[in-house]
C-alpha cells in the first residue's frame, strides 16, 4: 500500500504540496512524515493510475458508509449492501435482503450492528461479527415511504431513521423498539438526520427547505434552524464551530454561522442538486457531490477550496472518505465505486467539458466568457461585493497589485508578491501556472495551452472587470 503512495506522489508533487498545506492535520502523524519523506527523496516518473475502481455492484450506487475498523459498505440500486475491506479493496459479503433500492447504510457506534434501509421501507439490523460473517438482518420496522437517512445517537442507545413520507422514527437500539414517530415539524419528505452531541436533540432537513431540531425527549420541535428556499437534500452541523453545512435541490452549497446567523460561504453550481456529502474524521474537511458528477472539496478550518473536479459520469449519490482522509469513495451512477487517492489525484482543479456554469446556457457565448465560466468561476466573481468565493473577486483587478484586495484573506505568497495585474502577468499567471508564478499561493494550479482561449478570457476579463 504505501509502495503505491510513493508511486504516485513522485508523480505530482505539486499538487501533494498543495494539498498537504491545506489538509491541516487531515494526515496522521507516521503517514504525514513519511509522505514528506519520500517528496524530498525521490524524483522519478512513473506512469500510474491513481483511480481505482470496486467492481461488485449490479446498479448503481446509493449509498457509502466507512467504519472505524476499515471497512465500506456500498448500497445500491440492484438491492444489496456490499461490505468491502478497505486494505485490500476486497469484498468480504454481500448482503441481499431488501426488496428494492437501499438507500443508505450506517454502523452503530462500537460497530457491533450494521443497520440498512431503502425504498421497500423496511429497517434492517445486521450483527456484525468478527470476522465479519454472512447473517441474518431482524427487520425493526417499516417507515411510511421510502427510507432517506439513518443516524446513530453519539451512544448508541438511540437511532433515527427519516423517510420520503415526511416522518422520522426514533428507535431504541438496546430493546430494538420504536419509540416515536414524528414529523418534526417538516412538510413534506425528509432527507437528512443529526443527532446533537448530547444526544438529546434531533435536527433533520427536508424538501421543505428548512433545517430543523426536534427535542427527542419531549416529543417537541423547537423550530427552524436555516430556512432555504429549495430543498435542503443534506446537512452536517459542527456543534464547537457554531457551523451548518448544507446542500441543496438549487446546486448551491452553503456554510451557515448559527451563532451570527450569517452565511459565511456559499458556492452555486446553478440548478446541479447537490446530493451528497461527507465529513472527515477530524471535522476538517468537507467534500460534496453534485447531479452532474462533480465534486467539491473544502477545508474547514480556513474555508478554502481543496478539490474540485469531475468524479462519476451521472449523479454522485455517495461520498465517504476512509480514516486517514488520504482516499475518497465515490458512489453514482456507474455499477462500481470510484476510488479517488487525495494525497495526488484528483488535481486541484479538474475542469470537465460541459455546459456553463454561471451562465445562462441558452445564451450565446463568446469564448473568453466560457473560459471564465469553466475555469474561474467556481472560485472568483466579478462583482464588487462578490459573495465569498475560494478566491477574491476579480472586479477592477487590471492594474491592482496581487493580493492587495481590503478584506480577502491571501496566502503569504501573494501577499508578498509586487506583481501588478495586467494583460501580460495574466497572461503569464496561466501559461506558467500559479504554483510557478507565486509559489505558496492557494489558487490551484492551472495551466493554459491554448494561447487564444487565454488571450480571449483576458479581453472578456477586461472588459467584465471594470
Ligand atoms: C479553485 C479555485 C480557483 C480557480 C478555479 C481560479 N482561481 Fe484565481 N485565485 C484563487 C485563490 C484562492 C486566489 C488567492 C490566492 C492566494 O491568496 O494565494 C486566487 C487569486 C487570483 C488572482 C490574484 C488576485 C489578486 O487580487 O491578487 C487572479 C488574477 C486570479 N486568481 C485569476 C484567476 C483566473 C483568470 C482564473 C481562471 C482562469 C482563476 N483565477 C481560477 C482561486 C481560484
Amino acid at each position: 500500500m504505501l509502495i503505491k503512495k510513493v508511486v504516485l506522489i513522485s508523480q505530482q508533487n505539486n499538487s501533494l504540496l498543495v494539498y498537504l498545506k491545506d489538509l491541516k492535520g487531515g494526515f496522521r502523524g507516521p503517514l504525514k512524515s513519511f509522505v514528506l519523506f519520500v517528496l524530498l527523496i525521490c524524483n522519478f516518473s512513473y506512469v500510474s493510475n491513481a483511480q481505482e475502481k470496486l467492481v461488485g455492484h449490479g446498479g448503481p450506487v446509493k449509498g457509502l458508509t466507512v467504519s472505524n475498523s476499515g471497512y465500506l459498505v456500498s448500497t445500491s440500486f440492484d438491492y444489496s449492501s456490499i461490505i468491502w475491506s478497505i486494505n485490500d479493496m476486497r469484498e468480504v459479503i454481500s448482503l441481499n435482503d431488501h426488496l428494492a433500492a437501499v438507500n443508505v447504510a450506517e454502523f452503530s457506534p462500537n460497530e457491533k450492528k450494521l443497520v440498512t434501509a431503502g425504498d421497500d421501507t423496511r429497517v434492517l439490523v445486521y450483527d456484525i461479527q468478527n470476522p465479519i460473517k454472512k447473517s441474518l438482518p431482524r427487520e425493526l420496522g417499516k417507515h411510511l415511504g421510502k427510507v432517506s437517512d439513518i443516524k446513530f445517537s453519539p451512544k448508541g442507545n438511540l437511532m433515527a431513521t427519516s423517510g420520503w413520507g415526511g416522518t422520522i422514527i426514533i428507535w431504541d437500539m438496546i430493546n430494538e423498539k420504536k419509540i416515536l414517530s414524528s414529523n418534526a415539524g417538516h412538510k413534506g419528505p425528509i432527507n437528512s438526520l443529526q443527532f446533537s452531541n448530547d444526544g438529546k436533540f434531533l435536527f433533520s432537513s427536508g424538501y421543505d427547505g428548512t433545517i430543523r431540531k426536534f427535542d427527542i425527549f419531549k416529543n417537541t420541535s423547537k423550530g427552524i434552524i436555516v430556512s432555504h428556499g429549495w430543498g435542503i437534500n443534506i446537512f452536517h452541523i459542527i456543534e464547537n464551530k457554531n457551523s451548518i453545512i448544507y446542500g441543496t435541490t438549487d446546486g448551491s452549497i452553503n456554510i451557515h454561522d448559527f451563532k451570527a446567523n450569517k452565511n459565511i460561504l456559499k458556492i452555486v453550481d446553478e440548478r446541479t442538486p447537490v446530493l451528497t456529502m461527507c465529513v472527515d474524521i477530524n471535522r476538517s474537511n468537507i467534500a460534496f457531490g453534485n447531479a452532474k458528477g462533480r465534486v467539491i472539496m473544502i477545508s474547514l478550518d480556513d474555508f478554502s477550496l481543496i478539490r474540485d473536479f469531475r468524479a462519476a459520469h451521472g449523479p454522485v449519490w455517495a461520498l465517504a472518505f476512509n480514516k486517514e482522509t488520504t482516499m475518497l469513495f465515490v458512489g453514482g451512477l456507474d455499477d462500481y465505486i470510484n476510488q479517488w487517492d487525495l494525497v495526488t489525484y484528483p488535481q486541484p482543479v479538474i475542469v470537465p467539458p460541459g455546459p456553463a456554469r454561471r451562465f445562462n446556457p441558452s445564451q450565446l457565448l463568446t469564448n473568453g466568457q466560457k473560459q471564465f465560466a469553466r475555469k474561474c468561476s467556481v472560485c472568483h466573481t466579478l462583482v464588487p461585493d462578490g459573495k465569498r468565493r475560494a478566491g477574491p473577486t476579480l472586479y477592477k483587478v487590471f492594474g491592482r497589485e496581487a493580493g492587495t484586495l481590503e478584506g480577502y484573506k491571501f496566502s503569504q505568497a501573494l501577499l508578498d508578491s509586487k506583481i501588478i495585474w495586467d494583460d501580460k502577468t495574466i497572461h503569464q499567471l496561466f501559461t506558467e501556472g500559479p504554483d510557478v508564478v507565486l509559489p505558496g499561493t492557494k489558487m490551484p494550479i492551472q495551466r493554459m495551452k491554448s494561447s487564444k482561449d487565454k488571450i480571449d478570457l483576458i479581453k472578456f476579463l477586461k472588459e467584465a472587470t471594470q
